[in-house]
Parts: C-alpha cells; structure tokens; sequence
C-alpha cells in the first residue's frame, strides 16, 4: 500500500478480528464511541488507521476496506494484560475518570505502556507520507506523539483525547506525569472535549513539563516549537442516523420491540458499553425505587438495558458486572411476573439498525455516568427521534451535558434526583418534551462528526476539502 497522506492512530482497528474454535477467523466492528466517531470521518477522507485488531498475538497484514487502508500492530499476550489491560484500563482509565474506582500504579505496567507506544510510533513512521499529518487518538497512545517526532519531525501531529483530561490533584498523583506531559507536547494540537480539559492541561504542562504560556491561553511554547489547544466537542454521524430512523424497517421495528416488551405504557433504555463509569447501578437503583414506592408498577413502565461486553479480565469489570447481574436479578425477582420482567437486560452488542429501533422506541433515555468525556449515546438517541418524541435524562458529569442543557439534567451521585428526574420523564406532558427534544436536535444535527473532524483538522492547520 501506498504511503498515507492522513494516518489515523488509535488503540483499536475499527474492526477487531475474531477467532473462531474451528480456526477460521472474521472481523466486527469494535466497540465503543472513539470508532463510532472516527470510522466515518476517516472513510471520507480516505486515510489510513493504524491500530491493534483486538486480540493478542494477531500478525496480520495490512489490508483496504471501503476507503480506509489499515495497518495492524501486533500486541502479545503479555503487551495485552500489562499495556491495554494494565496501564491503560487500570491506571489511566480510572485516574482520568476521577477516581470513581482507585489506579493502580506499577512500574512493570508503565514499562509496557512505553514499549507499545514506541512500536506505534515506529508503525505510523513506516505508514505516513512525507509532510503527512497524523492524528493520535486517545489515553492508549499519550506518549506516540514525542516519539513520533524524534522519528518523523517532518509530520504534523495532532493528538485528541477521548476521554476527561482530569483535575491536577488528581493528575499529579501519576508517578510518570512528566513522561506523559513531554509526549503529549510532541503533537502540534492537543485537542480535548472540553474547555476544562483544555486549562488543566494548560497549567500541568507549565507546571510540570516547564512548558511556557503565550498571551493566547490556548497556546503554549516548549522545546522551541509552538504548541495549539483547544476543545473540540466529539459528536456523531447524526443526519445518517436521523435518516436511518425514518426507514420504515427501523420504524417498524420500534413498534415491534414494545409490542414484544407487552405493549408498556413507558419504556426506559440504557444503552452503554458495560462500564464502572457508567452509572448503570445509578438507574437500577432509581428504578428500584419507584418500584418499591409504588409510583411505577411493571405494566405501565419497562426497563431496557443494553451493555456491550468491555475489558472482561480486568477485575472491576468483572466485579461491576456481577453486581449489576445481581441488581437485575433482585428487582426482576421482587417486581416481576411472569412474562413480564422488570427488566431485560441483554449483554451484547446490536446492530446499529436494531440500536436506532430501541432508541425510536424508548420513551425515556437513562445516560448516567459518574464521568464521561463525552457520551456519544445521548447524542445518539437524539438523532434517532425525528418524531420530537422521547425523553433524555442525562448526567451532569458527561461532556455532552455542556450541549444538551435541554435534557433534564442529573447529578448520578444522588439517587433521589435520578429518581426523581426518572418520574418527571415518565410523566413529563407531551409538548413540554417535544420542545426539549427539538431544541436537543437542532443542536446534534447542526454539530456532526464532520464538523468536529474538520474543526480539528482546520486548527491543525489542514485545509479540509468541503
Ligand atoms: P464509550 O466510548 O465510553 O464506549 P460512548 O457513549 O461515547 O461511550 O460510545 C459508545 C458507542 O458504543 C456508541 O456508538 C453506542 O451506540 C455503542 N454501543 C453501546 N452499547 C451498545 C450495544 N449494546 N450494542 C451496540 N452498540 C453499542
Ligand atoms: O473513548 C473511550 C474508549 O476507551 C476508546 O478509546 C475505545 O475505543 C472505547 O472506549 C472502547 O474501549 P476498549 O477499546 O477498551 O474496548
């Protein structure tokens, strides 16, 4: 394959290879908001993604799919537990989500991290063009672009975070917080969700990388080179899943799904990859508790969960699944009857036409994360009612909040206001929550993954082809 003029490098492939008992192996989609995103936005522009397909020890040659060239990195069994597993998911991941669950720090998961960022590097130094621009995406890859510089100072870097860059206490507990600052320092943009991020990677940078300010807050000096930031709120492909739910298969569907739920009065969904940060404890509990009050019973309101299998060997995924198993299990068991559960809670992954029907279906929305850069399945839901309909109970603590100020909005660690805002949704009149609904979608349409992309890549100083 020829060199690439946009290289895209993210932790994942959009695509994971599967392996199957006979031998035989395929490829899905891989999970979570960053390819949601991404995928769409790179397969315009054709461009090339470097990445991991997934599982450990896969060599696998490059390949096209529909516009996009990939080029796999091969992780080991042992690079998987210590780098992604280790470092990424259990020291990163919960630092950067306010230590909802406690880091870890261990100096063998951090010498791993490193390892794997230098083979990226070297992967998108063989890839990339002369003059080429390459876009590091993402807490996996945070020392990729001062690596990538020392190989290719030819290249325009641009580095995005998908997730909250966190508060500077809590930042400043990482034993190797310079190491990842200087990294972070090689890439001419450093791009987060929102303008928190942005001030305190500002000051952490001065404060710890010696990095010095300019008169213009979103620019920083360090090693003699001229360093942009900002915030670039990450969005959806949003008219194409707004046309998806018009098809007549998905509406369809939508009216199937709540006759096969019983033909509920109200049906409340949860969709989220099954994560700590997720607050899907958060909504059982509020849910439970109507129940228990007698302000809901089983015929007028039914529950949805739909979790995507995610991080299965890291052991607070393994216990907050039990949990949740077991929350399930207890309000199933004290409010259902037969035929009629509570709530269906389903660990799997959907198609996207299956989604778009659950989303046109549900009458309440539950995103309740503790902490989330951004939560692409709010936005989701909104593209998916253009009949106005539906309600949206979001966290506070989702960058999506900072747009969607016309869901009804909650803070995930009091449990009366999720309950409450939960009551206010299943009884909320009709206009009121068509005038939110097209207040939410006027800002989801007007604010697609296009225009992130291109915002970033603008200020990164591509001239980007409309
Ligand atoms: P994160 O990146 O942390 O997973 P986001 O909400 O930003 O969170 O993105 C999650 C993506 O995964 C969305 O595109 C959503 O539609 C998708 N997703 C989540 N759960 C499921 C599921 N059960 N089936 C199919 N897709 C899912
Ligand atoms: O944006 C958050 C993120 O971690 C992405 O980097 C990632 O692709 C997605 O969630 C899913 O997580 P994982 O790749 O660990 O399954």
């Amino acid at each position: 394959m020829t060199a690439a003029d946009l290289v895209v490098v993210a932790n994942r492939l959009p695509v994971d290879l599967e392996r199957h008992p006979d031998g035989s192996t395929t490829w899905r989609r891989s999970p979570g908001g960053l390819v949601t995103a991404l995928e769409p936005t790179l397969r315009a522009r054709e461009g090339a993604w470097v990445g991991w397909p997934g599982v450990p020890d896969a060599e696998v040659e490059p390949f096209a799919e529909d516009g996009l060239s990939l080029f796999p990195v091969t992780l080991t069994a042992q690079e998987v537990t210590d780098y992604y597993e280790g470092f990424s998911n259990g020291t990163l991941w919960p630092l950067y989500h306010d230590v909802v669950a406690p880091p870890q720090f261990h100096r063998h998961w951090w010498r791993a991290y490193t390892a794997v960022n230098q083979r990226f590097a070297e992967e998108v130094a063989k890839v990339a063009a002369q003059g080429a621009t390459v876009w590091v995406q993402d807490y996996q890859l945070q020392l990729v672009p001062g690596k990538l510089r020392e190989l290719r100072p030819d290249l325009r870097i641009g580095f995005f975070l998908h997730i909250p860059f966190p508060p500077v206490e809590l930042f400043r507990q990482l034993p190797w917080r310079t190491r990842i600052m200087e990294g972070l320092l090689g890439a001419d943009l450093v791009g987060f969700h929102t303008d928190g991020g942005v001030r305190n990677f500002h000051w952490l940078a001065q404060e710890l990388a010696g990095a010095s300010p300019d008169r213009d807050p979103e620019v920083l000096h360090h090693g003699g080179r001229r360093i942009r930031l900002g915030a670039f709120p990450i969005s959806i492909d949003s008219h194409r899943l707004d046309e998806l739910a018009r098809t007549p298969e998905v509406e369809k569907r939508a009216a199937e799904i709540r006759t096969e739920l019983g033909s509920p009065e109200k049906i409340v969904l949860g969709v989220d990859r099954l994560d700590y940060t997720k607050g899907i404890d958060v909504r059982l509990r509020a849910f439970h508790e109507l129940l228990e009050e007698e302000r809901v019973s089983v015929d007028d309101a039914v529950m949805i969960q739909l979790a995507t299998p995610s991080r299965e060997r890291v052991e607070h995924y393994q216990q907050m699944r039990a949990d949740i198993e077991q929350a399930v299990g207890r309000i199933n068991g004290e409010f259902a009857r037969v035929g009629h559960p509570a709530v269906h809670y389903l660990h799997r992954s959907l198609p996207r036409e299956e989604l778009a029907a659950f989303f046109l279906a549900a009458d309440v929305m539950l995103v309740t994360p503790l902490r989330d850069g951004m939560n692409l399945v709010a936005k989701e839901y909104v593209a998916c009612r253009p009949d106005d309909g539906g309600c949206l109970v979001l966290s506070e603590f989702a960058g999506a909040a900072i747009e969607l100020t016309s869901a009804l909005l909650v803070n995930p660690h009091d449990t009366d206001g999720v309950k409450e805002a939960l009551y206010a949704a299943l009884t909320m009149n009709a206009e009121e929550g068509r005038k939110r609904m097209r207040t939410l979608r006027r800002q989801v349409l007007d604010h697609d993954v296009d225009r992130w992309a291109t915002g970033f890549l603008e200020a990164l100083g591509i001239r980007v082809e409309q």
